[in-house]
Order: structure tokens, then sequence, then C-alpha cells
């Protein structure tokens, strides 16, 4: 029997995620897309506590709108703690308790977040003491964005996302994020995006697209030069996420307006992330976009994936 390293409690610190540039390819059989992308994690975390308990039980706070996350077996936290109780043998359980800050459907990667940060807190609770690499495998049966939550930094990702390598970023970028109150379900969103491509007739004309991250996205990370980084952002589902969100070309175009060096939806959205040229300059773009009504928060990155806080 192993023996626990951190007895009682665990408090494990996770980050959201901005997908700085994101392809994506053909859908494959599995309903899961080919994707070329770059993730950044940024300063705007998940807290999960796990706490030793006969019984798996979850509570969570921090959110306006309690129904808007599961409780029962679809949480992926939940979720990730009984897949790592089922690989490990282990024959107790944990009450986890879920202290959200990135927006619940918001294109971040918060439910994945909650994913990896229970895997590393209930591998140190009971003391199970799982190696990274299978830690990784675990996160990407969860989800695509599993395995980044658990990394961190600034990553490319291939195949579903799961797929990391890391990116060299020198620095910090400043963001700024336009939050929504209502989220935008990942799932619909390329859907939509799939249906638009093939009315449009977007994939079946063109030759198959070449999934890479242009080489001018990591040379901008590598630089260190938020105006290089700027200018070769991309997400191929915000076209959809505009299709089912319009108004947030008005986001979009004010938040440009207020100085942001570019916008882009996040991952599937609804969420908004403006690249700022400096700490100040993102303090500015907040405090403008906050006066016209949006809920702004200004965040950095890279940040280290799913930590143990002492
Ligand atoms: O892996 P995750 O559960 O986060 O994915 C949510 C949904 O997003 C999938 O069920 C799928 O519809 C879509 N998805 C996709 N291709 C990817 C990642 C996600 O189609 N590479």
């Amino acid at each position: 029997m192993s023996v626990a390293a951190f007895p009682g409690s665990v408090h494990v610190r996770a980050p959201g995620k901005i997908n700085v540039y994101l392809g994506v390819g053909d859908r494959h059989e599995d309903g899961y897309h080919a994707l070329a992308t770059v993730f950044q994690a940024v300063s705007l975390y998940e807290d999960v506590y796990a706490t030793d308990s006969d019984e798996f039980t979850l509570s969570v706070s921090g959110v306006e709108d309690v129904d808007s996350v599961p409780m029962d077996d679809r949480n992926l936290a939940m979720r990730a703690a009984k897949m790592l109780a089922a690989a490990t043998g282990f024959e107790g359980g944990v009450h986890l308790e879920l202290r959200k800050s990135v927006p619940v459907a918001g294109g971040m990667g918060g439910g994945s977040a909650d994913a990896a940060a229970a895997l590393v807190a209930c591998d140190a609770l009971w003391g199970t003491a799982v190696p990274p690499h299978r830690l990784h495998e675990l996160a990407a049966r969860l989800g695509a964005d599993v395995p980044f939550a658990l990394h961190g930094g600034t990553a490319v990702g291939t195949g579903r996302g799961d797929q990391l390598n890391p990116a060299l970023a020198r620095g910090r970028f400043d963001w700024v994020l336009v939050t929504s109150d209502e989220g935008l379900s990942t799932p619909a969103i390329y859907a939509r995006l799939d249906a638009h491509r093939s009315e449009s007739g977007a994939l079946a004309d063109d030759p198959p697209m070449s999934l890479e991250v242009p080489i001018p996205v990591l040379q901008a990370l590598r630089a260190g030069d938020p105006h290089s980084l700027a200018a070769c952002m991309f997400n191929d589902l915000e076209v959809s996420a505009l299709l089912e969100r319009p108004s947030l070309d008005d986001v979009i175009a004010e938040g440009l307006h207020a100085g942001a060096l570019s916008g882009i939806v996040s991952g599937s959205g609804p969420t908004v992330a403006f690249l700022c040229e400096t700490p100040e300059s993102a303090q500015y773009v907040q405090s403008e976009l906050q006066d016209a009504g949006r809920a702004a928060l200004h965040v950095h990155g890279p940040v280290p994936g799913a930590r143990i806080i002492a």
C-alpha cells in the first residue's frame, strides 16, 4: 500500500488557456477534428481542493449560474478522479472542491483545467505517484485540452490538440479578456464550422489544407514581440463563433478601438482575447472596455500548468 504524501487535503491550481493560433482540419470518424494550434496558459486559474473521503463528492463555487456546471459524472474533474482511481487501483474516494475563475463554456479550457488539477491533486493526496507520461495519457482520454492544462506554458498542439510540443516564448504577453454571461457549446461551434465549410465548398474544392502552425507565429513568440504576434494570430473557429453570436464582432471592434493590437475569439468562444503592447496599455484597454459595460479582465501569459500550492 502506498502512503499518501499529502495527508488530509491538497490544493492544486491550473490555468485557463488562449489559442493564439487555431487551425482546424477535417473531422475524423471519432468526431474530433485534426488541429494545428498554439496554446498559451494565462493567469486566470481554477483552484481545486482535494480532501480525503470514502465517497466521490463535489462542490463548486465562483460561478453565477450553478446549473452551468454538471455536478455528476459528466463533471470532468469528477471523471478525472474516478479515472485515476481505476487506473491505480485506489479504493477510497475524494471530495473535490472547485473554485472557478475561468469562464464556464468560455473557450478557455476551464473544465479541462479542473480535470488536470483533479488528476494532480488526487495523485498527491492518494500517494499514487503516477509518472508524468501516464498522467498525460489519462489527461488525453479525458479531453483534447486537458494535457495542455497539465503542462501549461506555451505549446504547439497537434492531433486532437493533445499531442504537445513546447514552444519557446520569451518574456510575457499581456492580454485583455472580454467574457460573456452565456457560454457557447464547443461541439456546436465545431459542427457549425463543418456546415459552413460544406455550404461554401471551402474544403471540398481546395487542396487538402496544410495543417501546420505558420512559422511567423512561432517566431513572434520566440522573439517575445506582441506586434509580430498580433499580425499572425488566427482562429478557424472564429467564423462559426461569430455566426452563432454576431455581437462578438462589436466586442472585437471596441477592443481594437481602445488600442489593443489584435483581438480574436478564444478557442470556441465566446471569450474574446485582446493582445496588448504592454501591461500599461492592457490596463487602459481593460478600463475602456469596462467603461463600455464589458466584463474585461487583464491577464498575462505564459504561466505554468497544474501545480500543487503549498
Ligand atoms: O475533448 P473535448 O471534450 O474538450 O472536446 C469537446 C468537443 O469539441 C468534442 O466532442 C468535439 O465535438 C469537439 N472537438 C473537435 N475536435 C477537436 C477537439 C474538440 O471536434 N480536436
